[in-house]
């Protein structure tokens, strides 16, 4: 770009720094609740909400605890809720068919929070973590993750959770063509309003380690997630995968984890223009509660301003656990 100021001192870009009347004038970007989707842990049971230890301010909740906080969500114009299983180890096996019981319990709740808060978007998570004896987000055969069983079981997934009322299908498996095969499935079932966010340019990142505690599936995994989530050292090739899930049907696209990956998000919004999100993941919140909670850091503008960062990299919007403070920030 060509230098479009004056030398000083004709130019003193302090001017527009002066007060915060100028500084609102000529500020680039900005957060709104509309920028926010909400990730919620549900669990069995009933009037239960329990803290995750590992993350600060974040609960599970049985069905009836989560459509109480969708209705909180929805008061607080969050326009999107997204819902994680913390499966009881008795239903993990090796097929994983609890993924696509109609009563499992991101299939409840869906149900239960359409029936208390209809407007607001239910988002789900499609992987089989939760179901899978070995933690893995595929099946394994022969200590191999094998890819297109593993979609032809997604696919399940995908029409369970469509037919409970989900509006937005999440994969986040990294599977090969499970965007094609769940649009396709979607499409010749009725269901072809219901959207897919794909998690395009997953990393296989040490940031998840929280959340893994939180669904309860850190115990259960064996290895790493190296054969299908994505190389932290690779930028090219996430613009291969958002290109190539666009290409499959995916409506709106995510890059995961959130802020230690803003080049991602940057190019990915620069090359496509698409709707484009990013999930600051549990380590991610685990890392500033920690400091906040050690008064080291001030919680509430880190959390703003992490939200800003995203805003100025190009995102449309955050899957943060901060969502609720944020909204209420928002709205005070
Ligand atoms: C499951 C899934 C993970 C996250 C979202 N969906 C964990 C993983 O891939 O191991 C991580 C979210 C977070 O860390 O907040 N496939």
């Amino acid at each position: 770009m060509k230098p479009t100021i004056a030398p000083f001192p004709a130019a003193r870009p302090r001017r527009t720094r002066k007060s915060e009347a100028i500084r609102g004038l000529v500020r680039e970007n900005s957060i709104s609740v509309d920028d926010l989707i909400w990730p919620v842990f549900v669990r069995d049971g009933e009037g239960i909400e329990e803290p995750v230890n590992s993350m600060p301010g974040v609960m599970r909740r049985s069905v009836d605890k989560i459509a109480q906080a969708a209705i909180e969500a929805a008061a607080l114009g969050i326009p999107a809720i997204c819902l994680f299983p913390y499966t009881d180890a008795s239903l993990k096996t090796e097929d994983c068919a609890e993924a696509w019981s109609p009563d499992n319990l991101t299939n409840k709740a869906i149900r239960a929070i359409k029936s208390v808060a209809p407007d607001l978007a239910v988002m789900t998570d499609v992987a089989l973590d939760p179901y899978n004896i070995n933690g893995h987000d595929g099946y394994v055969v022969d200590g191999e993750i094998v890819n297109d069983a593993t979609v032809e079981a997604l696919v399940k997934m995908t029409l369970a959770q469509a037919d409970a009322g989900a509006d937005i299908i999440g994969p986040s498996d990294m599977m090969d063509g499970r965007i094609g095969a769940m649009r396709q499935a979607l499409e010749t079932t009725g269901h072809h309003n219901v959207m897919i966010l794909s998690y395009a340019a997953k990393y296989a990142s040490a940031f998840y380690g929280p959340f893994r505690d939180a669904v309860g599936a850190s115990g259960a995994l064996t290895g790493d997630k190296k054969t299908y989530q994505m190389d932290p050292a690779n930028s090219n090739e996430a613009l291969r995968m958002i290109q190539r899930d666009l290409t499959e049907g995916a409506d709106m696209v995510m890059v995961k984890p959130g802020m230690p990956y803003l080049d991602i998000c940057h190019r990915v919004k620069d090359t496509f223009g698409v709707p484009t999100y990013a999930y600051q993941v549990s380590g991610e919140y685990a890392m500033i509660q920690a400091a906040a909670q050690n008064g080291w850091i001030d919680g509430e503008k880190i959390m703003l301003e992490s939200l800003m960062a995203f805003k100025r990299a190009g995102c449309d919007g955050v899957l943060t656990y901060f969502a609720p403070a944020i909204a209420k920030y928002l709205q005070a």
